[in-house]
């Protein structure tokens, strides 16, 4: 058993926890959970986003500590790796997720095995032959872009918006909900890749990236394909279901305003919130919500912006200073927090101050979080939540370390951490000079995913 010390993982900071041997780093005993495991999987390829976890990962969970017949919990779905997986593995699947275009790619995914596969095939087929006559001919398509959305460049070519529109034309022609639904899906899950954005992993312009814009495409071919292999998966999600009703309930809100879970009802949980990262979930998704109808405006926007988990840096950067809602003794996260401010204090908004203020909004939010965990959990329930440390200028931050004293603060036992990837690629933000403060941070310290292991007690403990 490899053990880190406090030292090594926090250099130059002071000492993080009391009961250093509760972060040992156990030999492996997970799967990776980087969703890239999911690329090429049934069902879960249909959707890539970005922190979703790899469904060998999730399965190793399920297959260890879920015996029997059960009920799964991800507060924070994404596109539904550990619901998808829970039905296989015949337990009652719960799901709570904001993301309107995330939580689509749940309930399809979840609902797939009711597709009629005769009629999708036949309309896979009528979508090509709609598409080509309308392509050659002076076609003018009904759809139109959508109005709120956006953009500082041309989302699409003139001639590459005239082919999403027939498309769009043809799904508002399927009369039946859940076929149409996975069309929506293919065209959602495609519709960046013919665009003149790209991911890199933010959104933003191809040119901004040195790609060149995208004048023409072939989305016949694309969708195409992406339809075909929607159709393969649907089959082979009947044949891998248990022969039991599937049982999945996925919601479209927020964690945080939960009622729909009584106390003691959950066995599981196994989740991965969103990182102290600023990866902005809402806004990498604007074309997709515009598209699919789900936002309107920007209004809408800013109530999902509300709704993270964390909120992000930009909605909280310039209010009044933020304290955290709890006390957690014996560590130094709000020590760090201290310091954190009082870094680069001349850079105003961009300095440590706004930074702050973000991680303390985080972490509060851990503390809801472990709280309700706390109250729905069976006893002797356990949740596993993969999570990422972070590097706010220049400051190390161990939000697996602080999560799990989170945890035992609310009477929550933490079994253990482990650290699964040592070398994640951080996103733009986390890159990026402002968040290193001077540029120099870069390679000081790492970042990692952890497996969080929390455990409620079977007799219930004092909250300290
Ligand atoms: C790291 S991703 C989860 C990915 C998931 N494990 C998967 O494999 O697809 C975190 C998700 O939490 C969602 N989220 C953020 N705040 C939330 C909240 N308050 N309640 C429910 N979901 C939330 C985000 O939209 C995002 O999809």
């Amino acid at each position: 058993m490899a053990t880190v010390t406090n030292k090594e993982k926090n250099p130059k900071q002071l000492p993080l926890l009391d009961k250093p041997e509760k972060v040992a780093l156990l030999e492996p005993s997970f799967k990776d959970p980087a969703f890239a495991g999911n690329k090429n999987l049934p069902i879960h390829r249909w959707v890539p986003w970005i922190a979703g976890f790899s469904s060998e990962f999730v399965k190793g969970v399920l297959r260890q500590n879920l015996l029997h017949e059960g009920t799964v919990l991800d507060p924070f779905s994404g596109v539904g790796t550990t619901l998808v997986e829970a039905v296989l593995h015949g337990h009652k699947a719960i799901g709570f997720e904001i993301n309107p275009y995330a939580k689509l790619a749940c309930d399809t995914k979840l609902k797939a095995y009711l597709v009629d596969t005769k009629q999708f095939s036949q309309l896979i087929k009528n979508f090509e032959s709609f598409y080509s006559s309308k392509v050659l001919s002076g076609y003018s398509p009904k759809s139109s872009m959508p109005s709120g959305f956006k953009t500082r460049g041309e989302f699409y070519s003139p001639d590459v918006l005239k082919k999403v529109l027939i498309l769009q034309d043809f799904i508002n022609s399927v009369a039946d909900s859940g076929i149409k639904n996975v069309f929506r899906l293919a065209f959602a899950s495609t519709m960046v890749q013919y665009s003149n954005y790209s991911y890199e992993p933010s959104l933003g312009q191809r040119i901004s990236s040195g790609k060149s814009e995208i004048l023409d495409f072939d989305i016949e071919k694309v969708v195409v394909k992406k339809l075909n292999e929607m159709l393969q998966d649907i089959l082979w999600y009947r044949e891998h279901l248990p022969e039991k009703k599937v049982e999945a309930k996925i919601y479209n809100k927020s964690f945080f305003g939960n009622s729909e879970l009584k106390a003691n009802a959950v066995d599981l949980i196994i989740t991965s919130p969103p990182y102290l990262n600023n990866y902005h979930y809402n806004r990498n998704t604007r074309p997709q919500l515009y598209w699919l109808g789900c936002v309107q405006n920007t209004q809408d926007m800013k109530k999902l912006e509300e709704a993270n988990f964390g909120k992000y840096w930009q909605t909280v950067r310039d209010g009044k200073d933020i304290k955290l809602d709890f006390a957690l003794p014996n560590t130094d996260l709000e020590a760090k927090l201290d310091e954190l401010k009082e870094t680069r204090k001349d850079k105003g908004l961009y300095g440590g101050r706004g930074w702050t203020n973000y991680a303390a909004v985080y972490f509060n939010d851990c503390y809801k979080f472990c709280s309700i965990m706390k109250k729905i959990l069976k006893p002797g329930g356990k949740a596993f939540v993969v999570i990422g440390n972070s590097i706010l200028q220049g400051i190390f931050i161990p939000t697996d370390v602080y999560l799990g004293k989170i945890a035992e603060k609310t009477g929550l036992e933490l079994t253990r951490i482990e650290v699964v990837r040592k070398a994640r690629i951080g996103n733009s933000i986390i890159n990026s000079e402002f968040r290193f403060g001077n540029g120099n941070g870069n390679g000081q310290h790492t970042l990692y995913e952890a497996i969080v292991e929390i455990t409620k007690p079977k007799v219930s403990r004092k909250t300290c």
